[in-house]
């Protein structure tokens, strides 16, 4: 029964229970009366502060209607004897109503009250969030100032190295035409030329690497790009004793990108995978139809599952920044390196682990028209 049905037979009951206790009791026990009298006001008051003024005065008013016969048939009902009888019911219709209108009021208060915690709760809430994303934007910015710095650093170290590996070249050969082939200190020279160009080499290689160079943005056909990397790392996770699987792929999934950059950040990723997972467990590539992105553009939605252990939530907040390895002989500049690219296509990357549960990576890259 629902709770209002409930309380409005409560009431009814107790006000005939009382009336009949009234009818019913002979009149030369008048002390009863006068207790059984009082009684009403307990109903009244209930009603009024379960159902506020109206209820109040509907209750006391019930009363009235019902009492009133008794009052005038069994009583007599003489206005100067039965005085005090007929000020009684006054006093129930007064009860009535100014209990309901203050519990009425307090009823509207308390909601009043409920309304503000419920829109400051709100406002915390909204609040909080705005300064999570805040201290995530800070975040995100003091790991791209770290790799710009670290970048620039490594830049002017490689570049300092060149010129004196030039002036060592330089005098190497002038001082290997003072020996004639076939002389072993002729030899040693050529050596010592063949390994300042290779360090050279090196030295140019990661120059090349650190200038911001324009990527050469072309169409990448999704599929191509994925088998080849599933080819480059087949060995690896046979060796490793994992099963890869590049789930199909639509020939038509074509992205905006530069093939190159692109097959290194998914090569970091699948290795990354195999390291994880240990043997007999499984690395599974695919690729979801293109959807829409917050931004408006369609986006290919790329995963890459593993059934490693996971990574834990602390470990999580780090894995982006740069020498951050849990690895004996890992550099850390895996997933950093493998951030800027995508993100330099205008892309994300994002990941999804639960410690014990293994993890993706997702990375959305926009379409090419
Ligand atoms: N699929 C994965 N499962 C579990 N942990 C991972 C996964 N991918 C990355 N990690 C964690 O993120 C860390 C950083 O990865 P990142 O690729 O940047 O560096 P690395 O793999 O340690 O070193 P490197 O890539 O130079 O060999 C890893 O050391 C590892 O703890
Ligand atoms: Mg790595």
């Amino acid at each position: 029964m629902k709770p209002f049905v409930l309380r409005i037979a409560l009431l009814a009951l107790s006000i005939i229970g009382i009336s009949l206790l009234h009818y019913f009791t002979p009149l030369h026990l008048h002390y009863l009366h006068d207790i059984f009298q009082r009684f009403y006001y307990l109903p009244i008051i209930l009603a009024a502060l379960w159902f506020g003024f109206r209820g109040g005065l509907a209750c006391s008013l019930m009363v009235s209607i019902v009492y009133a016969p008794h009052i005038l048939f069994q009583w007599g009902g003489t206005l100067a004897l039965d005085m005090e009888k007929y000020l009684e019911i006054m006093l129930y219709n007064i009860v009535g109503g100014v209990t309901g209108l203050l519990a009425q009021r307090e009823r509207e208060r308390s909601i009043e009250l409920q309304k503000t915690a419920k829109g400051l709760e709100e406002s915390y809430h909204k609040l909080q969030a705005q300064s999570e994303r805040t201290i995530a934007i800070e975040e995100q910015l003091r790991r791209a100032e770290k790799l710009s710095t670290l970048g620039e650093m490594a830049a002017v170290l490689a570049h300092e190295i060149r010129n004196p590996l030039g002036s060592i070249r330089g005098t190497a050969e002038i001082l290997r035409d003072d020996y004639r082939p076939g002389d072993p200190k002729h030899e040693f020279i050529e050596i010592q030329i063949k390994e300042t160009e290779r360090l050279n080499r090196v030295v140019e290689e990661f120059l090349r690497m650190a200038r911001p160079q324009p990527a050469e943005m072309g169409r990448c056909s999704l599929r191509e790009e994925l088998e080849t990397i599933v080819t480059l790392t087949a060995n690896d996770a046979k060796v490793r004793e994992i099963e890869l699987v590049l789930e199909p792929v639509a020939d038509d999934a074509v992205i905006k990108g530069d093939g190159e950059k692109l097959r290194q950040a998914f090569l970091n990723i699948v290795i990354n995978a195999l390291q994880a997972t240990p043997a007999g467990g499984s690395v599974t590539i695919g690729v979801e139809s293109p959807l829409p992105s917050a931004e408006g553009e369609v986006v290919y939605e790329i995963r890459f599952r593993d059934s490693g252990p996971g990574i834990d939530k602390e470990i999580l907040a780090r894995i982006f920044e740069p020498f951050f390895t849990t690895k004996p002989d890992g550099t850390g500049l895996g997933l950093a390196i493998t951030k800027k690219i995508i993100e330099g296509h205008g892309g994300t990357l994002e990941v999804e682990s639960e410690d014990g549960k293994g993890t993706a990576v997702v990375t959305r890259l926009p379409k090419s028209e």
